[in-house]
């Protein structure tokens, strides 16, 4: 039961954008991380642009030679820039210009009616489609009716209980994503999960055998101030291989 490893490369791109410029290149990091270990990549083109930016994208697509999963709103700019690029898979998910990251799930059972023509165009051009989802029966339910490949479960609000010692909070978030796993499972969706995950948590989530891909940036990338890049992506994947050793 392999779990993949996607690395979220977005504030790689933040930092050269504090400066203008270049540097750092976050395609330079997604090869490195590549070499490290990452089964894939991860980048957000958000409509602000405030880290990847267009052309980050196109030369992702074109200079690496592992699966690029796309994040993106469900919004015809975005779209078009799928059909253009063809990644892997895209991930959709909610955006607001105000928050400083994606800070919930998308409201699949909310917007089915929106996000139906968004999954149809993406899927018609042979593009796997994510929905990046809170654990609730009602989001994951409404995803396996729009037909997405995919759920990413949304594990921010666990991660957050867990390093703010809300233990109460973090046990109820995390039967949430247990029973959640189950359920998408179930239905046939491939189960992803991303958001606030690192070491500790990485290797909790990975005991979980429905789950198959990890996606993780922040975490990631402010290590590799410290560790460097290919080291914090080798200790991330020993993590992820040791919660997956527990499973029987
Ligand atoms: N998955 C999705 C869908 C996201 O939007 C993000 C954040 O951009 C992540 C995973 C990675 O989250 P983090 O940067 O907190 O590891």
């Amino acid at each position: 039961m392999t779990l993949r490893l996607g690395v979220n490369i977005d504030h790689v791109a933040t930092v050269r954008n504090a400066r203008g410029g270049l540097l750092p290149d976050p395609v330079r990091a997604a090869k490195l991380a590549i070499v490290a270990g990452a089964d894939g990549i991860t980048a957000h083109l958000r409509e602000d642009r405030r880290h990847i930016r267009d052309e980050d994208i196109a030369r992702l697509k074109a200079e690496i030679d592992k699966p690029l999963n796309f994040e993106m709103a469900a919004t015809s700019e975005m779209v078009g820039i799928a059909l253009k690029t063809k990644p892997h898979a895209c991930c959709l998910v909610p955006e607001k210009r105000s928050e400083r990251t994606t800070e919930g799930g998308l409201d699949a059972a909310g917007q089915q009616t929106a996000l139906k023509s968004t999954v149809h165009a993406l899927k018609h051009a042979g593009i796997r489609v994510s929905l990046f989802i809170a654990a609730q029966p009602a989001q994951i339910e409404a995803a396996a009716a729009l037909g997405a490949d995919i759920v990413e479960i949304h594990t921010g609000a666990w991660c957050d209980a867990l390093a703010e010692g809300r233990t109460a909070q973090a046990s109820a978030e995390w039967k949430q994503i247990v029973a959640g796993a189950a359920l998408a499972s179930g239905l046939g969706l491939e189960v992803h999960a991303g958001h606030g995950l690192d070491y500790a948590s990485a290797e909790e989530i990975a005991a979980l055998p429905q789950i198959v891909e990890l996606n993780i940036g922040h975490f990631l990338i402010g290590e590799s101030i410290f560790e460097g890049l290919p080291e914090t992506v080798t200790f991330m994947r020993a993590a992820m291989a040791r919660g997956r050793a527990t499973i029987k």
